[in-house]
């Protein structure tokens, strides 16, 4: 079917495409922009937003997406997924402008992953609870099969790219020692599980409890994943599991974005691990405030 591979091209963040990317992208503007429910939508792989077409009727909601998140493991038939996020239109009418797609998370209205893994499954949230549907292949239906999932307050897992460590502040590189059993005052160690795609990795999280972690490096100063597409509805389904998600400072969903393909530093999953890392973060870099003379930043 011509899906594997790369599409010869690099979307607006530099990234060179897959065809699945280009594909998953068309595939979900297609199926969107003629039902009259969307006035505007957003997408990892387009620059500007995407305006439904004239002949359509604009609706209420804006949609915006990662179509194919984990794009590096399709050659190798590994877990990838979908991510989506559904907003309001603040606008009143007519078609959707970047005002509308430029809204904090706690704004959503709806947000989900669908994950292609050994069963497909769509995992979403309304703001009741998250609850997760498994596709039935032999009926092509999704059936309910994890109901009111749950995130365990600890978690058994850590998934971080650690051949970051070096890049990463020292606030990161100690949560993780505390993770390895390093930390005298921290002493569940965890085991470590990273996929390299964050609807797969945060999956096992949610699941079975576990944080996800991509913060800042000196490669990537504001980190790697987007606000839009990735952080922002992770962090919803992720508070409405009974976890947490920050960026290290600042709860995710509060998080005001100022353009489209915004990026921000993500630390996500069970609560206590949550803020254990937001704890450490802020622990080291107050001791390096008064290292050098200057107040506690609380103070
Ligand atoms: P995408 O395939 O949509 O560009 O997203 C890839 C993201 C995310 O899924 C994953 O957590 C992260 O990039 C992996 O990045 P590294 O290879 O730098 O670990
Ligand atoms: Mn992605
Ligand atoms: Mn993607």
């Amino acid at each position: 079917m011509d899906i594997l591979g790369s599409a010869q091209n690099r979307n607006v963040q530099g990234e060179e495409q897959q065809k699945l990317d280009v594909l998953a992208n068309e595939t979900i503007k297609e199926s969107l922009k003629f039902t009259g429910r969307v006035c505007v939508m957003g997408s990892e792989e387009d620059e500007e937003m995407i305006p439904i077409p004239a002949q359509y009727r604009p609706g209420k909601y804006v949609v915006l997406f990662d179509p194919l998140d984990g794009s590096s493991n399709i050659d190798v038939n590994a877990a990838v997924g979908t991510i989506f996020s559904v907003y309001r239109r603040v606008s009143d009418h007519g078609r959707g402008s970047l005002a509308d797609i430029l809204q904090p998370g706690v704004q959503q209205v709806a947000a989900g992953y669908v994950m292609y893994g050994s069963s497909t499954m769509l995992v979403y949230t309304t703001g009741q609870g998250v609850h997760g549907f498994t596709l039935d292949p032999t009926i092509g239906e999704f059936l309910l099969s994890h109901p009111n999932i749950v995130t365990p307050a600890v978690g058994k897992y850590y998934s971080v790219n650690e051949s970051n460590f070096a890049r990463w502040d020292k606030g990161v590189q100690t949560a993780v020692r505390g993770f390895h059993g390093d930390l005298p005052e921290y002493i569940q160690g965890k085991n470590s599980r990273y996929i390299g795609s964050l609807v797969a990795d945060f999956h096992r999280d949610l699941i079975a409890g576990g944080i996800f972690m991509y913060p800042a490096d000196k490669k990537n100063p504001n980190g790697k994943l987007r606000l839009l597409y990735e952080c922002a509805p992770m962090a919803f389904i992720a508070e409405q599991a009974g976890g947490a998600a920050t960026d290290g400072e600042q709860r995710i969903l509060e998080r005001v974005p100022a353009s489209l393909h915004e990026r921000s530093p993500l630390v996500i999953g069970s609560r206590d691990d949550v803020r254990f890392v937001a704890d450490t973060i802020a622990r080291v870099r107050d001791s390096a405030l008064q290292a050098v003379g200057r107040p506690d930043r609380r103070s």
